[in-house]
């Protein structure tokens, strides 16, 4: 019995596809040499857990969509990044660079559980439980229904859920866990995916969320294994920059819920704070006379996010223009570049092109084109922009701006926040756009945008 526990298979670390022999390219994505051996387990079924209810198949008007019932707890940024709060039973990955606040936020969130839903369990096989209650001081929690358990060995953490039976689990973190019956190390592509299979069985069983911490690699993937990305639920990023304070929580993947939302929190003294009206936190230490600096408005999810972004021109020293982009992406800057060069006749070839979006945050959406332009252009030719007023609109190729969407939305946004003009491409219908106290100007194209500023 003992000989036939397990087998081996062949794991992608790209994209988590299993072989059953070892190939020098992955079928499945073509990643060259990114196949790993692990060992499974042949029988998994554990005997102690009780078998799962067989599905029958259901008409659909017969079954009823609030099949979630949703365990909210008090810091609404992390149930709106859930997709409205924590399914029982799901399996939450939540990944991030070390140190930037994972067992803090997952210990604060404990901390408001218990007040919810009674007993949680946090396992820890990165700290003792010292180190865990020190923690929790520091954050102020004090729940008598909050148990600690330093462990590495997922089968007696599984021995001790079992007999603690909480309503929520936190495992701090699952490249620590290791099972008896695998040989590999922990951390290892087998032993994490046959964990997370394991803890996954569990939650779904017993109807009770599990939280998993994931490290990340420097390339900003969840460590080693993709293949927990596919064997859970949620997978959320918690990131931010380490001397910055604030913190991004970011949904990669929901099974319950759109993967668009964010919260933002505040690392503070004692624990995460959540940041309520991100906007007026992003915009506080605006200086209103620098060139460089344009302010955008820019959709996460449902919610209208304002942001500064920086831009920084100088003459590159070696005839090698560098630029670097910090929240956009690189492409886009080089689009953008080469439209203000050829479209606008800015001089750009020979100069060093920084751009910064301030606070952390990653603009996505080409919304931001018109800011990200007119802060460069601005920089180039120390050219003062309007610090009362927003831009508004994507750059297409030919110089010319494009309209984007909600745009009425992220006015209001604008105006809550005390701006009284905004730039918007002349391709959006201004009489249909009614935001008291807004003053609309409307621009063709980039040139004459900047046009707008020059004296
Ligand atoms: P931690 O949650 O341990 O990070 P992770 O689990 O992701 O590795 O948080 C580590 C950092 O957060 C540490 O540098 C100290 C800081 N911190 C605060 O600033 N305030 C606090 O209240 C706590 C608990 C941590
Ligand atoms: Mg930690």
């Amino acid at each position: 019995m003992a000989k036939a526990r397990t087998r081996t298979v062949f794991f992608c670390q790209q994209c988590g596809g299993e072989q059953s022999r070892w190939l020098g390219r992955c079928p499945d994505c073509g990643t060259w040499n990114s196949l790993v051996e692990a060992q499974v387990e042949r029988n998994p079924a554990p005997a102690a857990l009780p078998a799962l209810p067989k599905a029958e198949p259901q008409s659909l008007p017969t079954i009823t969509a609030d099949r979630f019932e949703r365990i909210t707890v008090e810091y609404d940024e992390f149930n709106r990044v859930l997709g409205g709060g924590i399914v029982p039973g799901s399996l939450v990955l939540i990944g991030g660079e070390p140190g930037v606040g994972k067992s803090t936020l997952l210990a604060q969130v404990s901390g408001a559980l218990v007040q919810k839903i009674g007993k949680v369990l946090y396992i820890s096989g990165e700290e003792s439980v010292q180190q865990i209650k020190l923690r929790a001081d520091r954050l102020g929690i004090r729940e008598a229904d909050l148990y600690l358990l330093a462990e590495t060995s997922l089968d007696d953490a599984l021995a001790a859920m079992e007999s603690l039976q909480p309503r929520a689990v936190v495992v701090d973190s699952i490249q620590t866990m290791y099972l008896e019956s695998l040989e590999s190390a922990a951390g290892s592509v087998s032993q994490v995916r046959e964990c997370a299979v394991r803890l996954q069985r569990w939650a779904k069983a017993r109807h009770v969320p599990i939280f998993l911490v994931g490290h990340v690699t420097k390339e900003g993937a969840i460590a080693g294994p993709r293949v927990l990305e596919h064997i859970v639920d949620c997978v959320l990023y918690l990131e931010g920059e380490r001397f910055q304070s604030y913190r991004l929580l970011r949904s990669t993947k929901n099974r319950f819920g759109s993967t668009h939302e964010i919260g933002v929190f505040e690392m503070q003294g004692d624990g995460l704070v959540e940041v309520l009206n991100p906007s007026a936190a992003f915009l506080a230490e605006r200086s209103e006379t620098a060139t460089g600096s344009a302010v955008t408005v820019t959709m996460e999810g449902t919610r209208p996010i304002l942001v500064e972004i920086q831009a920084l021109t100088s003459p590159s020293a070696y005839g090698m223009a560098r630029r670097t982009a910090n929240g956009i992406d690189m492409n886009r800057l080089h689009l953008l570049t080469a439209v203000l060069t050829k479209r606008v006749g800015l001089d750009l070839g020979a100069q060093d092109i920084f751009v910064n979006v301030v606070g952390g945050l990653k603009i996505g959406e080409p919304a931001a084109d018109l800011a990200i332009a007119l802060a460069v252009a601005s920089s180039f030719r120390d050219l003062a922009l309007d610090h009362e007023m927003v831009y508004l609109g994507e750059v297409g190729l030919g110089g010319e701006l494009r309209s984007t969407g909600q745009i009425e939305r992220r006015l209001l946004e604008a105006s809550k926040l005390g701006f009284s003009r905004a730039l918007i491409p002349a391709a959006i219908k201004r009489d249909r756009i009614n935001v008291e106290g807004m003053r609309l100007i409307a621009a063709a194209d980039l040139a004459s945008a900047i046009e707008l500023f020059a004296d």
